[in-house]
């Protein structure tokens, strides 16, 4: 009994502060506050634990009703269990509800460990070196996650191909060489069109490697980006922006794009808040209803601006899948008001399919049990499917009934 009570205060103190930290790092909040939120939610983890564990070791004991026999530690520690129930509960009914949309028809997940596949030292600092080397790291085993999404879409969008990059989070601490093989194995889908969303460069020093990886990029029918948080810190956004435009890549959030495409019209834009507000300028839509729309988003969190605006597809990163995905649990942080809800994956947000990438790096270099994506969407048509149908089943009543003419001469 004081097992499952000690597991379930532990849950509901670390669940409450995962919480807090998830929610401030959703925030367009500066970034000096956020680091020194960081600092204090470590001291109100540990803080109590070391009181607890001070208090098992002075009474010789591990018994949950002596460690509560004061006033002040029986509130805290029935509070927490409380919260540890909450958490458990909406833990556990996220695994058992959790369900593929059944939009993805079809899903193909390509390994590549880029140590082995590229000569020399992918790392770019002994730190990151270090840490790259933890077990289970898999900062530098890339994932293909290919996927087929059917859509109620017209037949002449059967077969668009889509490739979503996010998070490069260009830092120095991985070199230049991991991201050009990226590009690679990108440019390899032959896409239509590509996707970056946003953390793009975090280091000043690191703009010289955007013309020789993304510059490189080759999509029939434009890339398109949007800026993240981390791209803030690259401070005279006027001159990033025209660096982006002049390797080739399209300012995705400020105006309605619209891209034929076999004689229908994709109309896309993009969200870049709450840290830029170029959606502001977003005026209404001009033109015939588009065939398919697509959001950009760096955050997830933007699904509640997106779902009445009626995308079909909303393509966002910013959680980079929770970095730490532990076996059964999954991961406990995401930088969203969500929580790890939207860690990764694919959703189906009322007939709006959203889908949330791991990203490609970090701000360090932590990938335990949660690798590097790039992800290629291939439209499949639902209304491909119901035309043939009517023409097989047309073909078969006409030659039903020619074979009932033949009978009557
Ligand atoms: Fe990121």
């Amino acid at each position: 009994m004081d097992l499952i009570r000690w597991t379930l205060v532990f849950i509901g103190h670390l669940g409450f502060w995962c919480s807090v930290f998830n929610l401030i790092h959703s925030t367009s909040l500066p970034r000096s506050f956020r680091k020194r939120t960081e600092k204090a939610i470590i001291l109100a983890v540990a803080a109590p634990i070391v009181f607890i564990l001070a208090t098992m070791i002075l009474r010789s004991t591990w018994s949950f009703d002596v460690v509560a026999s004061n006033p002040f530690s029986r509130m805290f520690l029935y509070a927490m269990l409380g919260l540890g129930c909450m958490f458990f509960a909406i833990w556990l009914f996220g695994k058992l509800s959790s369900r593929r949309p059944s939009a993805v028809v079809k899903r193909k997940t390509h390994w590549l460990d880029l140590e082995q596949e590229i000569d020399g030292d992918l790392f770019g600092t002994p730190a990151s070196r270090a840490i790259g080397q933890l077990p289970f790291n898999e900062c530098l085993k890339l994932t293909l996650e290919q996927m087929t999404l059917e859509l109620d879409v017209p037949r002449e969008l059967d077969g668009l191909k889509i490739c979503q990059l996010s998070d490069l989070h260009y830092t120095g601490q991985i070199n230049v060489e991991f991201f050009q093989r990226i590009v690679k194995e990108a440019n390899k889908f032959k896409p239509d069109l590509i996707f970056i969303t946003g953390d793009l460069v975090d280091e000043a020093k690191c703009l010289p490697w955007l013309e020789p990886t993304l510059g490189k990029l080759e999509a029939k029918h434009g890339v398109f980006y949007v800026l993240g948080n981390h791209d803030l810190r690259i401070k005279d956004e006027t001159a990033f922006r025209n660096q982006l435009a002049s390797i080739g890549l399209i300012q995705a959030s400020g105006k309605w794009h619209d891209i034929e495409f076999n004689g229908t019209t994709i109309r896309l834009t993009g969200n870049e808040l709450p840290w830029y507000a170029d959606v502001e300028k977003l005026g209404s839509e001009s033109g015939a209803q588009p065939e398919l729309k697509i959001l950009l988003s760096h955050s997830p969190d933007q699904l509640d601006w997106a779902k009445p605006m009626g995308f079909d597809l909303m393509f966002a990163g910013h959680t980079h899948g929770g970095q730490i995905v532990f076996p059964i649990i999954g991961p406990i942080v995401a930088p969203s008001k969500y929580g790890v809800r939207y860690a990764a994956g694919t959703f189906d947000i009322g007939g709006m399919i959203m889908h949330v990438s791991r990203g490609i790096s970090g701000d360090e270099p932590i990938r335990l049990c949660c690798p590097p994506e790039v992800g290629l969407f291939t439209i499949r048509s639902s209304r491909v499917d119901e035309a043939n149908a009517v023409e097989e089943q047309s073909r078969q009543s006409s030659s039903k009934s020619s074979n009932l003419q033949t009978q009557n001469t």
